[in-house]
């Protein structure tokens, strides 16, 4: 599984319109509308065996995910808008977003690297949150069909250059989506610069196993392998100790209702009014990046399970940490897909990535990437029912 992804080659696309092949897998693409700054946005469909997913340009969102439950009923099962207009405006929680620079929040927007201090605009409260105002989830990709007969891919490319929300560097930044025959979907990332700096990729997907719209989560059982957690202060920033989940809310060790102690009287999940936190993922390496982290294995992070339609998500990933965040912030203000409005819990966000504000806690695995190396991260969402 580790191998899909960048490696693909651009065989048998049909035309510049993409690739398809009609008995298997196929990457197909139409308009999707013009951003406010005049650019033109499209939308990728990655179709292989009983998945679809749409792709869309504008900050790499993964706009619908469709598969059968135990039924065979095909349902859509992450959140999202309609339009491109839901996506541009301020009021987009990230929706499927790719996100960069740098997932989730460094404290006060500010880090030291190689002696030089760095001021990154403030977008949450008193810290940068997701890469700063204009990150990654708003800027157009560049796309490219990747797919072969057996694997739908879309490769989307993004340069970011020096300066650019606050950060040193002109990041140039590959991902690339490859759905195959066995409903996985890969997400495999890569990054280079030309000066040192910080990264920290994710997606930032909102899931409901039972169907987007369909009300909150509370049900769907969640199972996150790791031992302990990063607790946080009244900002979302991580105090800098590494705390076992084990007697606490936290403890996900075992596939528990995601709703079960969510309410609970605990100091953290106050904080974050509900899940906002970063799991320390247990695995067999430490998920340390020295240069690139391409030697770090696909190890199983997480697995929600819908006992409603039988649909299960497994995701494994090259990370050390998994953001779970449970939609706290859903108001009832948006509007989604298929026409439902969303409220707090209607879906689970499942974020693979480095710990939030690394670059002020050196004891935290290293997001430093330096030119010549390649900042190499693979996740994988696989769907069962
Ligand atoms: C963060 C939340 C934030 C959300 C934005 C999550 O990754 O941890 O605190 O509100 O993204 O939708």
């Amino acid at each position: 599984m580790a191998a899909l992804g960048a490696g693909l080659l651009a065989t048998g696309l049909a035309s510049p319109a993409g690739a398809t092949d009609d008995d298997g897998a196929s990457t197909t693409v139409e308009p999707f509308g013009t951003t406010p700054e005049g650019t033109s946005v499209e939308r990728w469909t990655l179709a292989n065996g009983e998945m679809t997913v749409r792709v869309l340009t504008y900050g790499g969102v993964i706009q619908t995910l469709e598969v059968p439950d135990a039924d065979g009923e095909v349902g859509n099962v992450v959140l999202g808008f309609p339009d491109l207009a839901g996506y541009v405006s301020d009021d987009d929680p990230y929706f499927g977003a790719l996100i960069g620079r740098y997932g989730n929040r460094i404290a006060g927007g500010r880090f030291t690297l190689d002696g030089t201090t760095y001021q990154l605009p403030l977008n949450d409260g008193p810290n940068t949150l997701h890469g700063g105002p204009q990150g990654f989830d708003d800027q157009v990709w560049q796309a490219t069909p990747v797919g072969d007969d057996d694997v739908a891919a879309l490769r989307l490319e993004l340069v970011s250059p020096d300066g650019d929300q606050g950060f040193p560097g002109t990041l140039t930044t590959t991902v690339t989506y490859s759905l195959d025959a066995d409903s996985r979907l890969s997400i495999h990332y890569a990054a280079t610069t030309d000066a040192p700096t910080v990264v920290n990729l994710t997606n930032h997907t909102y899931w409901n196993l039972a169907g987007e719209g369909s009300g909150d989560v509370y049900d769907q059982t969640l199972q996150i392998h790791a031992g302990a957690y990063t607790p946080v202060d009244e900002t979302l920033i991580p105090t800098g100790e590494i705390a076992p989940v084990a007697g606490t809310p936290f403890d996900f060790r075992e596939p528990t209702a995601v709703g079960a102690r969510i309410r609970e009287d605990d100091q953290q999940l106050l904080y974050g009014q509900g899940y906002d936190h970063n799991w320390v993922l247990d695995r067999t390496d430490d998920g340390a990046r020295e240069g690139s982290d391409s030697e770090d294995a696909l190890e199983e992070a997480a697995v929600v399970h819908d006992p409603g339609s039988g649909r299960t998500l497994t995701i494994s990933t090259t990370e050390p940490g998994l953001q779970f965040y449970s939609g706290n912030f859903l108001d009832g203000t948006l509007v989604g897909t298929g026409g439902h409005v969303y409220r707090q819990s209607d879906a689970v966000v499942l974020e693979t990535q480095h710990f939030p504000d690394s670059p002020n806690h050196p004891d935290f695995p290293s997001t430093v990437l330096r030119p010549g190396e390649v900042y190499d991260s693979t996740t994988v969402f696989a769907l069962a029912h």
